[in-house]
């Protein structure tokens, strides 16, 4: 009648799918317990690690429970604690990895219930809750593990895709917070269709990458004409860390979902360690306080 679980941070977007590609990273993420209670309905017991509302409606993981709970008529109810292991705001996934938490937590207390993908859909939801748009990539990424595409929204289509052994991302979180909401004002309300093909086609190089254990050809197709170059100037020193992570070898670097976190790709882990270097030496002196992780894609 208790659980204990890992939800992970994501990279949504993966420069050229803008929200349709993601994947999972192992080094950092919540953890949520779950305790059945005979009361029906959910409640926050605890939060630590970052300022969130315990209002069950606007908790993007209660919010996720809550609407699952009460689909599946379950005659329990759950109390919920949540650590957060990284920031709101960061373009990693936060209110993602609660949401997907969330949704797998109650599921395991349902027999399994939902499926990979109805736990998306419900985890969607606490996306909507959290910033007003059910965006998927990052929960899917949370809930299937790995690297993901969101083939389609309407009906949901999520393709899991397979990760090449030696990949490793290198993440740099600036101390600053952007909202998503705000990083979604910026963009482009069309793209030339110029644009446009060399984008789709760079995701069809991705994913053809991801299959064959390419890296070169994943290093070609990170490759971002529509939200980063609207994106980037909400970032310090976006295109200086860009560069020296690709000069320290990095298969490519754009920002992790809505900023202002930016991440690189790695081939084997002395790159990742040498782009981590490299990234370290261009920020510190900036002013601005950062984090800096090595991860698996996982
Ligand atoms: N794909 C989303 C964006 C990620 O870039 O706005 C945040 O959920």
């Amino acid at each position: 009648d208790y659980l204990k679980i890992f939800s992970p941070a994501t990279v949504a977007n993966v420069s050229c799918g803008f929200d349709s590609m993601g994947f999972a990273v192992d080094a950092i993420g919540d953890e949520m317990t779950f305790t059945k209670t005979a009361e029906k309905g959910v409640k926050i017991t605890n939060i630590t690690g970052a300022d969130l509302t315990y209002d069950v409606d606007k908790n993007a993981a209660s919010a996720v429970v809550k609407k699952i709970l009460l689909d599946a008529k379950a005659n329990f109810g759950i109390e919920l604690t949540i650590h957060k292991g990284f920031s709101p705001g960061s373009g990693l996934g936060s209110s993602a990895a609660s949401a997907a938490g969330a949704a797998f937590g109650v599921n395991q207390f349902l027999e399994n219930k939902y499926s990979e993908l109805e736990l998306t859909k419900f985890a969607m939801f606490g996306e909507e809750v959290a910033c007003g748009t059910p965006i998927a990539d990052n929960v899917a990424a949370a809930i299937y593990g790995g690297f993901v595409l969101v083939r389609s929204y309407e009906p949901l289509d999520i393709i899991k895709l397979p990760v090449p052994e030696k990949l490793r991302v290198v993440a740099i979180h600036p101390q600053i917070e952007v909202k998503t909401k705000d990083a979604r004002e910026v963009l482009p309300k069309e793209i030339p269709l110029k644009d446009a093909i060399t984008q789709w086609a760079n995701v069809g190089g991705l994913v053809s990458g991801l299959y064959t254990n390419n890296y070169e050809l994943i290093s070609n197709s990170l490759v971002d004409l529509v939200a980063e170059p609207a994106r980037k100037s909400l970032i310090p020193f976006f295109d200086e860390v860009k560069e020296s992570a690709i000069k320290a070898g990095a298969l490519g670097a754009g920002i992790s979902g809505s900023g202002p976190t930016i991440y690189a790709l790695c081939k084997g882990d002395e790159i990742a360690e040498k782009v981590h270097s490299a990234i370290n030496e261009t920020y510190k002196n900036t002013g601005i306080e950062f984090e800096i992780f090595i991860s698996k894609v996982n």
